[in-house]
C-alpha cells in the first residue's frame, strides 16, 4: 500500500464518491457506498451500492461504476475510489467479487483510492488487493 500525497485526480475522485454515496439504496444494511472511476479517455463514472429485498441481487458500487464505465464505452480504469460507512464514512475496502471485477478492466498501474483511517488518502494496485486474481488465458 502506498501512501503518497494525495493527487489531485485522488482527490477528485474521493470527492466523486463521496457525492454518489448520497444516492445509496442501502435501507437493508444500512452502509451506503460509493464508487468513482476514471476511463482511459478520462472520462469520469459513478456507481453507488443498490440493495433488494431479494438480499443476494443488491448491487455493489463499485460494480455499478463499472457497469457504468462499459455501458459508455470505457475500456480500461485509470483510477477507482470507493468510499463507505454506515452513517459517518470509515475505512471501506472493496469485496472479494469488486477485486475481482476491477481486475477485469485494470492493468498494473490502476490505482484504486480508499479512505484509511483519520480520512488519508490510500493508493493500492489491483495486484496488492488481489494477488492471484482469476484470469482467462
Ligand atoms: N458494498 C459495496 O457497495 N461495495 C463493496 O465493495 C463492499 C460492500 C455494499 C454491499 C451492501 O449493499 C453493503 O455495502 C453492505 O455490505
Amino acid at each position: 500500500m502506498a501512501k503518497d500525497k494525495a493527487s489531485g485526480n485522488e482527490k477528485l475522485l474521493i470527492e466523486a464518491a463521496k457525492e454518489v454515496r448520497t444516492k445509496a439504496h442501502a435501507p437493508y444494511s444500512g452502509y451506503f457506498v460509493g464508487a468513482a472511476l476514471i476511463d482511459e479517455t478520462g472520462a469520469l463514472h459513478k456507481g453507488c451500492n443498490v440493495e433488494n429485498a431479494a438480499f443476494p441481487e443488491g448491487i455493489c458500487a463499485e460494480a455499478n461504476a463499472i457497469g457504468a464505465m462499459v455501458a459508455a464505452g470505457g475500456k480500461r480504469i485509470v483510477a477507482i475510489a470507493a468510499v463507505g460507512g454506515a452513517a459517518e464514512l470509515e475505512p471501506c475496502t472493496p469485496c472479494g467479487g469488486c477485486r475481482q471485477k476491477i481486475l477485469e478492466f485494470a492493468d498494473k498501474n490502476t490505482r484504486i483510492i480508499l479512505l484509511g483511517d483519520d480520512d488519508a488518502i490510500d493508493s493500492h494496485t489491483i495486484r496488492e488487493l488481489l494477488p492471484a486474481g482469476f484470469r482467462l488465458r
